[in-house]
């Protein structure tokens, strides 16, 4: 089985090459992001708090991902899986590693999504998203056939609330802050491998088949 975390900033792309990967090889694809906006979606007891942090771009309390995240982990035992999202701080990983010690498991590799900030705002500028199955375009990249109507479902297609260019920033800063020394760390345990995310998402899915090749070796 084949664990592996998706580390970058935002709009570097993670969502959409764990959603392939997950429709081509099968993995469980685990989102932090979009576990805490079903949250709110449902207005489950938590959507009030959560959503207070998701449209400020800020990090949602530990406590509150891990309630979230925690039975999707302890459940994929057996998947090859890849945790988009999850863990973005220190403390986070320290949750993750005490998961992993309940199912005597582990996590086999790190893929950090290597783009430009430019390249990601630009990204994340023009993204659609649908708000039924989740697929996600681009207007320029990957626009849908349909102006704004979703290819797979034909829902109409929205604008997360945390795509404005303010919040854009913020979630930029928070990453630089709280999540970039992942990086380092990962990288110290030998877990990291480096994905240039720049090119076609086609080219990046071909780079980061190489890299799961090496991983799971
Ligand atoms: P989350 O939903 O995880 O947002 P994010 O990490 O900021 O990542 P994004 O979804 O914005 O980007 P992505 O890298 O997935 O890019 P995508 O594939 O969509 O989290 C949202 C919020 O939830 C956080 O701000 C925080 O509040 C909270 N949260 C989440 N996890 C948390 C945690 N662990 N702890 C606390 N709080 C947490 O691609 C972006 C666009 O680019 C798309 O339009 C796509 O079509 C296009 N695109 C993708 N690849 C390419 C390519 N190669 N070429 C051209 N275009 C491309």
């Amino acid at each position: 089985m084949v664990k592996i975390i998706f580390l970058g900033p935002p709009g570097s792309g993670k969502g959409t090459l764990a959603k392939k990967l997950s429709e081509e090889q099968g993995f469980w694809h685990i989102s932090a992001g979009d576990l805490l906006r079903e949250e709110v979606f449902k207005k489950t007891s938590l959507a009030e708090k959560i959503n207070e942090y998701l449209k400020k771009g800020a990090l949602v309390p530990d406590e509150i991902v891990v309630l979230v995240i925690k039975n999707k982990i302890l459940a994929s035992a057996a998947a090859n899986f890849v945790l988009d999202g999850f863990p973005r701080s220190l403390s986070q990983e320290k949750a993750l590693e005490k998961m992993f010690r309940a199912i005597n498991s582990q996590i086999d590799g790190v893929v950090y999504f290597q783009v430009s900030e430019d390249e990601a705002v630009a990204r994340l500028s023009g993204r659609l998203n649908c708000p039924k199955c989740g697929a996600v375009y681009h207007a320029v990249n990957k626009p849908p056939q349909k102006d704004k109507i979703c290819d797979v479902c034909g829902s109409e297609l929205f604008v997360r609330e945390d795509d404005q260019p303010v919040t854009i920033k913020n979630r930029y800063e928070v990453y630089q802050k709280q999540t970039k020394p992942l990086v380092e760390y990962f990288s110290k345990k030998k877990l990291l491998s480096v994905l240039t995310a720049t090119g076609t998402i086609e080219q990046v899915y071909q780079n980061l088949s190489g890299i799961l090749n090496k991983i799971s070796r």
